[in-house]
């Protein structure tokens, strides 16, 4: 009895320090007036490492975040995908351009961004990829190539499986810095080494490394996942004990302006805690992280911007900057959907985790275990298009058209749906995707007989151009985003011949065998797909449009920005976030969000 009332209070006390060594800091009560040497705006992928290496530096620093701390589940990789549409999920809603995500209620695709200490780091499927060197050489704006990037990246990576890659791998890859990343734990879904074969099938290389010398090829992604737990930037850097011991951090404070004098220097910010409006100063610098999304509407708000639009919904104009809100660019998928497994149990482990929520403190427990895997989602492939030959049914090495085979416009990515899983889960499954009910029924019929593969397409290269803008100037209102998806036709082409790629794959012997075949779902006012099989692909491209979230562009460095990340035309005002970049990079972008994060620190400190 004694004994074990000891061993219980031991693992309580055990438990504690676990749970203690990865907690995250408690947060603050602004006062209003209250005065700090930086304030950082957004505690995401970029905010929270600038933040943390400023606070390490010994500065006073206030961190504004308007979610708090991300729940349980969001440590869970395998659950990743239940993550959207929850509370930490801002889940915007874009306007329809009519060509694009007509399958949505509304025709407006629905847009995630992390709303959490991590930001979206704690909400995304943790795939750690840096993009291709020519997306930052083509930047063209000194400082910002590839090489000048590199020790950013670097600087923060800790991978622990640098064992597991070729030698080569060595010089591309750190094994100490803060955010752990590694291999995930494997999937026991037989899918992972079929689609690995298949794409080897097609002539794709086997490439163990897509951050190393080259990118092409089918892969195993590494993840930022640690302990078989996500390792979000609100793990890597804001937990850490001696980043806690400095950093102060407001919790569910939403910014809702920057305070600039009359000489334009940027003296704090006006935020919202709780239901009180607050004025909290930055005796030397603001540093906006809020995202993509969020810093261009701050900014907006602030009087920085379009002056036309700004004008148009009220706010005085304190520096015309038209290129904020303005050349967002995202990367998108058509949603392709296989049916396999007719019939079969249940493979995957999500059923069995939605249907044993209550359990997912147990679960995350656990350092090993089916949750730590990420199914069939670190199977990715990167190719260019261009270099597929259709003929031979093989991705070759040289173009007809003379692009460059190494660089690549297409990455394809996976997931796998439980059978009968889309109808125990309908009502997530609709507000996360915002498809209309015609399409999520006849998903979830398909569904009750059959498992469902997604291999998507993402495009890497997408030529259609977005903006954002000012619903109004209520700074609590959603800001108003056009991504203008598939404006371009180039993207719509793009899109078929990479249908046509995945048609062929379903053809190739691993899956053949199998009888896979591509759900052709029956859209209204698209031709059907026997009739008009290049017409079907392009309308359902149209309709079964999906965002990737990783929209870029809306503070561009070389526009709004000068090479050092200050704001043009105000004092003491930088942009640390992926708006930064102008134009996605050929890859997910939260490895190139953080070493942004990691840069403005730099320059905050060179400067002070
Ligand atoms: C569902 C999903 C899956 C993804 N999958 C991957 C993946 O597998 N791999 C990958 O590399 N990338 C992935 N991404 C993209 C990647 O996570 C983001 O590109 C990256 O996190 C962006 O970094 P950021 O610093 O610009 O913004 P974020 O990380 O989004 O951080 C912005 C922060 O600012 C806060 N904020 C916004 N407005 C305000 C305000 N007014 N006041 C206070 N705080 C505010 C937000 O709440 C948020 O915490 C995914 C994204 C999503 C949404
Ligand atoms: C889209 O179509 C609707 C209904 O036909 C129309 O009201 C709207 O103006 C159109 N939007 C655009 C951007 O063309
Ligand atoms: C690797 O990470 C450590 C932090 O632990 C850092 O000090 C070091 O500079 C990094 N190495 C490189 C090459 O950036
Ligand atoms: C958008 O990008 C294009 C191409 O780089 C550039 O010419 C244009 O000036 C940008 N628009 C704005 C408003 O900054
Ligand atoms: C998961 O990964 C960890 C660390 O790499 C390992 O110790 C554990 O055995 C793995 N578990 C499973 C189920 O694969
Ligand atoms: C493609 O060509 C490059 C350069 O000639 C070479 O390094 C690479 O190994 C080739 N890849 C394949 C898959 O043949």
């Amino acid at each position: 009895m004694r004994s074990a009332a000891v061993l219980t209070a031991c693992l309580l006390v055990w438990e504690a320090q676990a749970l203690l060594s990865d907690s995250l800091p408690g947060g603050v009560l602004l006062k209003d007036g209250e005065r700090f040497e930086y304030i950082v705006v957004g505690a995401g992928a970029a905010g929270a490492a600038a933040a943390a290496r400023l606070a390490l530096a010994g500065a006073q620093v206030l961190l504004v975040e308007a979610g708090g701390d991300p729940n349980s589940i969001s440590e869970i990789p395998s659950a990743a995908r239940l993550l959207r549409g929850s509370e930490m999920d801002w889940l915007y809603k874009t306007i329809p351009n009519n060509m694009s995500c007509l399958s949505s209620e509304g025709h407006q695709c629905r847009f995630s961004s992390g709303k959490c200490l991590g930001g979206s780091t704690s909400i995304n499927y943790m795939l750690y990829t840096r993009g291709n060197r020519l997306d930052f050489d083509d930047i063209r704006v000194p400082g910002w190539s590839w090489s000048d990037l590199q020790p950013y990246f670097l600087k923060y990576e800790g991978l622990r499986d640098l064992d597991l890659l070729p030698p080569s791998s060595i010089p591309y890859h750190n094994t100490t810095g803060t955010m752990r990343i590694g291999f995930f734990n494997a999937s026991q879904n037989p899918w992972h080494s079929r689609l690995i074969k298949a794409f080897k099938s097609l002539g794709f290389p086997d490439n163990p490394d897509v951050n190393a010398e080259s990118q092409v090829g089918v892969t195993q992604l590494l993840g930022y996942v640690y302990g078989g737990k996500r390792m979000s930037t609100a793990r890597g850097y804001l937990a850490r004990e001696d980043v806690k011991k400095t950093l102060k951090v407001a919790k569910y404070t939403r910014c809702t302006g920057v305070i600039i004098d009359k000489r334009n220097i940027a003296r704090g910010v006006t935020v919202v805690q709780g239901l009180r409006k607050i004025k909290v100063f930055a005796r030397r610098e603001v540093i906006l992280s809020a995202g993509t999304i969020g810093t261009a509407q701050i900014l907006m708000l602030s009087g920085i911007g379009p002056a036309d639009h700004l004008q148009s919904v009220g706010i005085c104009v304190k520096v015309n900057l038209p290129g904020v809100g303005a050349n967002m660019t995202d990367h998108i998928l058509p949603l392709v959907l296989a049916l396999v497994d007719k019939g079969e149990s249940i493979k995957d482990d999500l059923l069995r985790l939605a249907t044993r929520a209550g359990q997912a403190a147990e679960l995350v427990k656990s350092e090993s275990g089916p949750f730590t895997s990420i199914g069939l989602t670190d199977v990715s492939a990167f190719l260019n298009s261009h270099c597929y030959d259709f003929e031979r049914r093989k991705l070759l090495n040289e173009s007809f058209d003379g692009s460059n085979c190494e660089l690549p416009n297409l990455q394809i990515i996976h997931d796998y749906i439980d059978r009968k899983l889309v109808a125990a889960a309908k009502p997530v499954f609709m507000q996360a995707t915002g498809f209309n009910k015609d399409i999520v029924e006849q998903i979830s019929l398909a569904n009750k007989e059959f498992a469902i593969l997604v291999i998507s397409p993402v495009l890497l290269y997408p030529y259609s151009v977005g903006h954002v803008r000012l619903d109004s100037s209520d700074p609590l209102a959603s800001p108003a985003i056009f991504p203008n998806y598939l404006d371009d036709e180039k993207d719509v082409d793009d899109m078929v011949r990479s249908i046509r790629i995945v048609e062929q794959m379903m053809e190739s012997s691993p899956f053949r065998k199998r009888h896979v075949r591509i759900l052709h779902l029956d859209i209204r006012g698209c031709p059907s797909v026997d009739e008009d099989r290049e017409g079907y692909w392009r309308c359902y491209s149209r309709h079964m449009t999906f965002p990737a979230y990783h929209a870029t562009g809306t503070t561009r460095v070389g526009s709004v920005l000068d090479a050092r990340l200050r704001v043009h035309g105000v004092r003491r005002l930088r942009v640390a976030d992926l708006g930064a970049l102008p134009r996605v990079p050929r890859a997910n972008t939260a490895a190139v969000s953080v070493a942004i994060g990691e840069r403005v620190a730099h320059f905050v400190l060179e400067d002070r």
